[in-house]
C-alpha cells in the first residue's frame, strides 16, 4: 500500500474537555486498526497536517478518538469542525510499546498536560489484560485543575483493583483536594521498588526532562524508561529527516523510544 495513502474519517463527536482540548470521535473508513504507540497524521481541510497519537483503545474497532490541544495552525482549523464533517486521516506509523514486555512487572504512567492522550490508548491496552500486570500507576500532572483531562474517567479507573492513581496540579484552588505540584512530586513515595517495573512517560519536552532525571534518580533501568518523543513530523515513514534524533528517526524507530538508546544526545529533550 502507498504509505502517503489516506482514508475519509466522519467526526461522530467532539468532546470539551478543557478550554484548549477537545477529543474528536472518528469513524475512519475502512477502519483503521493501530497499537497502543503508534501515531496518525490527520489533515485538517486546506491547512496542512500534523501527528497525533489516538487516545482510544486499540481494541475498540468502531470508532477511534483523538485528544487535541489546540496550540497553532492545524491544530485550531481542526477545532473548527463538528460533528458529521470529514477528515483524511493516514497511517498508522511507528512502533508500537513491546507490552508483552511488560507482563508480571508495575507499570508506572506518567502523563503531563495533554501528553495523557497517547498515553490512555497505552492504559486502555493494558486495561484489557489487567491481571498480567502487578499493578498499573497512572500519575498525571496539569497545570491547573481547569486544564485536567479525562476528570469523568478518572473517577472510574480509580475503581479498578489493579490500579493506582495520583494526579497533582502545579497551581491549586480551593476545588482541587489531591496534590499540588509539578508531576515528579508524584514519585515520591512510590509504592513498589523500580527493578520490578517500567515507567512510560508523555509530556511537554520540561516534563520529559524532569521526570527521566527523577526516575534515574530512583533507581529506574535505563532500557525500562520509555519516552514519547515527539519530535517534528512529516512524512511519517522516514523519507524526510525531519523528525531525526541523533540516528534515529522518531517517526520509524518511535515515538516512544527508551533512555538507553538517546542518552548520550545533549538535544533529546530540545
Ligand atoms: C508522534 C506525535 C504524536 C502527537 N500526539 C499528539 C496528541 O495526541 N495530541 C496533541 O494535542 N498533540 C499531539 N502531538 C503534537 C501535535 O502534532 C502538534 O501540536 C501539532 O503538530 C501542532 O500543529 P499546529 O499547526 O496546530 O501548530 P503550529 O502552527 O505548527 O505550531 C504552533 C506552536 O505549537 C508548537 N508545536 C508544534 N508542534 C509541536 C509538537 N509536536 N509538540 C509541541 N509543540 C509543538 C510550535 O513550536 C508552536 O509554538 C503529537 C506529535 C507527534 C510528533
Ligand atoms: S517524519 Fe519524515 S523521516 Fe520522520
Amino acid at each position: 500500500m502507498n504509505p502517503y495513502e489516506s482514508r475519509q474519517a466522519n467526526i461522530k463527536e467532539v468532546i470539551v474537555e478543557t478550554p484548549t482540548i477537545r477529543t474528536f470521535v472518528l469513524e475512519p473508513k475502512p477502519a483503521l486498526s493501530f497499537h497502543a504507540g503508534q501515531f496518525i497524521e490527520l489533515t485538517a481541510p486546506g491547512v496542512g497536517e500534523a501527528p497525533f497519537t489516538p487516545s482510544s483503545s486499540p481494541y475498540e474497532e468502531e470508532s477511534l478518538e483523538v485528544t487535541i490541544m489546540k496550540v497553532g495552525r492545524v491544530t485550531s482549523k481542526l477545532f473548527d469542525l463538528r460533528p458529521g464533517d470529514t477528515l483524511a486521516i493516514r497511517g498508522p506509523y511507528g512502533v508500537p510499546y513491546d507490552i508483552d514486555r511488560y507482563d508480571g512487572r508495575h507499570v508506572l504512567i506518567v502523563g503531563g498536560g495533554v501528553g495523557l492522550a497517547p498515553l490512555r490508548s497505552l492504559f486502555l491496552a493494558l486495561l484489557h489484560n489487567v491481571s498480567a500486570y502487578k499493578k498499573i500507576h497512572l500519575y498525571y500532572g496539569a497545570r491547573t485543575s481547569r486544564d485536567v483531562v479525562y476528570d469523568r474517567m478518572f473517577k472510574e479507573w480509580d475503581k479498578i483493583k489493579n490500579v493506582e492513581i495520583r494526579r497533582s496540579v502545579d497551581v491549586g484552588d480551593k476545588n482541587w483536594k489531591e496534590k499540588v505540584g509539578v508531576v515528579t512530586v508524584l514519585l515520591d513515595g512510590l509504592p513498589f521498588k523500580p527493578k520490578d517495573g517500567l515507567a512510560v512517560a508523555c509530556g511537554p519536552p520540561i516534563m520529559m526532562k524532569f521526570t527521566t532525571k527523577r526516575l534515574l534518580e530512583l533507581g529506574f533501568a535505563d532500557e525500562d524508561i520509555y519516552l514519547s518523543m515527539e519530535k517534528n513530523m512529516s512524512c511519517g515513514f522516514g523519507k524526510c529527516g525531519h523528525c531525526r534524533l541523533g540516528e534515529l528517526f522518531c517517526c520509524k524507530d518511535g515515538p516512544v523510544i527508551t533512555w538507553d538508546r538517546i542518552k548520550h544526545l545533549e538535544d533529546a529533550f530540545v
